[in-house]
């Protein structure tokens, strides 16, 4: 009975893009308890204020990490060992920064565009790819705390929505983005700035009747499979493709009956998808058993975790949130966007 009452306000505090979810929130809510792996959490740094809204983090050489934020059109570092945060790059001109990798050694594609993170509707044609470089002759003569340059790689006018983006290839400087409302793969080649539409199916696109038209949400490149999340259709899946990222087989599904929204995957198979409105990490074996790993519905652990990132030995997952802007926990409860760390023991 609490529980129905909680997920009663939780619903009526929603927007009405939202809407879908009842159904969702209908399910047990300690689906994955008996599978609990062994980890440790911490959370390293917090912002000061609600609305505060982490869509993406990548680790860098040096182990600290960049975070993009969707509230303000900011990349901020944050140095994982004493939680010390800071701004390094506030983009002109737009609203919000989304995905966000690695394309050459200490050298990062950003995607940036507009989007309102109250009424949840983007501006398409606002969606450019920049580029944030550590390395270049010109960043090394800067002041210390600000040594990177920032240029951009293209632009993409007929883009929709541009959301996560993964490293395709670094040989042939090929990253993938997904376009969420329209359920696509744009292709990207960070040197020439020629783009292309790689990836197209229903799988990608939001499901039929929702109000918020949210599909393909994250995108990673993994041992000849793009492996994806679609929010709104509740899966997680993967797709074979060629050596210029087109299909060459069926998009399948690994699980379902979440709210994936960003994700890692570890050399193995293994995911860890970010659940944005269910407050949890979940991990996901390649055989598509799925277990809570922190967090949870009615937790207030990790509200609105919206991605999930290893360490380069895997033994870490770095975990952004949006504070539980969309769905605050229990109808009422927000906090700002922070970043924890989960050990994986
Ligand atoms: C955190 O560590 C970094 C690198 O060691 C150092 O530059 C920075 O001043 C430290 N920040 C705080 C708040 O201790
Ligand atoms: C994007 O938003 C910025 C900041 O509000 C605004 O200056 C710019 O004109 C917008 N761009 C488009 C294409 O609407
Ligand atoms: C994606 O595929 C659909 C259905 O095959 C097609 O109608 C649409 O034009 C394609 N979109 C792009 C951008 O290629
Ligand atoms: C954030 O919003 C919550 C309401 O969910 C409020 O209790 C809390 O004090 C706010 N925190 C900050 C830092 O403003």
């Amino acid at each position: 009975m609490r529980v129905q009452t909680a997920c009663l306000g939780l619903v009526a505090s929603l927007p009405t893009a939202f809407a879908y979810w009842p159904s969702y929130y209908s399910q047990n809510v300690n689906v994955y308890s008996n599978q609990q792996p062994d980890v440790t959490i911490e959370t390293l740094f917090q912002f000061p204020n609600n609305g505060s809204w982490i869509s993406n983090l990548v680790t860098r050489r040096d182990g600290s990490l960049l975070l993009t934020r969707l509230d303000t059109p900011e990349v901020w570092t944050l140095d994982p060992t004493n939680g010390s945060a800071a701004m390094l790059h506030s983009f002109p001109m737009v609203t919000s920064c989304f995905g966000i990798s690695e394309i050459e050694d200490d050298v990062f594609a950003v995607v940036i565009g507009n989007f309102s993170s109250k009424t949840y509707q983007p501006t398409p044609g606002s969606f450019t790819v920049q580029k944030i470089d550590f390395t270049s002759a010109s960043a090394k003569t800067k002041r210390a705390e600000a040594q990177h340059t920032v240029s951009e790689i293209a632009a993409i006018p007929e883009a929709v929505a541009l959301n996560g983006m993964t490293t395709f290839s670094r040989e042939s400087h090929l990253v993938l983005i997904a376009d969420s409302p329209v359920g696509l793969g744009w292709k990207v080649n960070t040197q020439t700035g020629e783009y292309s539409v790689a990836l197209n199916n229903t799988k990608l696109r939001p499901a039929e009747g929702v109000a918020l038209p949210l599909g393909v949400n994250g995108l990673k490149a993994l041992n000849d499979y793009v492996y994806y999340s679609s929010t709104t259709r509740m899966e997680f899946g993967r797709v074979k493709v060629d050596s210029e990222a087109m299909p060459v087989g069926d998009y399948e599904t690994i699980a379902s009956g979440f709210l994936p929204d960003n994700f890692d995957v570890a050399s193995d198979g293994t995911a860890y998808v970010a659940t944005d409105p269910q407050n949890s990490v979940v991990r996901i074996t390649p055989y598509g058993q799925i277990a809570l790993v922190g967090g949870g519905q009615l937790s207030t652990k990790m509200p609105g975790a919206t991605s999930c990132r290893l360490t380069s030995d895997e033994k870490t997952v770095y975990v952004g949130t949006s504070g539980g802007q969309v769905a605050p926990v229990l109808g009422q409860f927000m906090e700002p966007a922070k970043v924890l760390k989960i050990t994986l023991n």
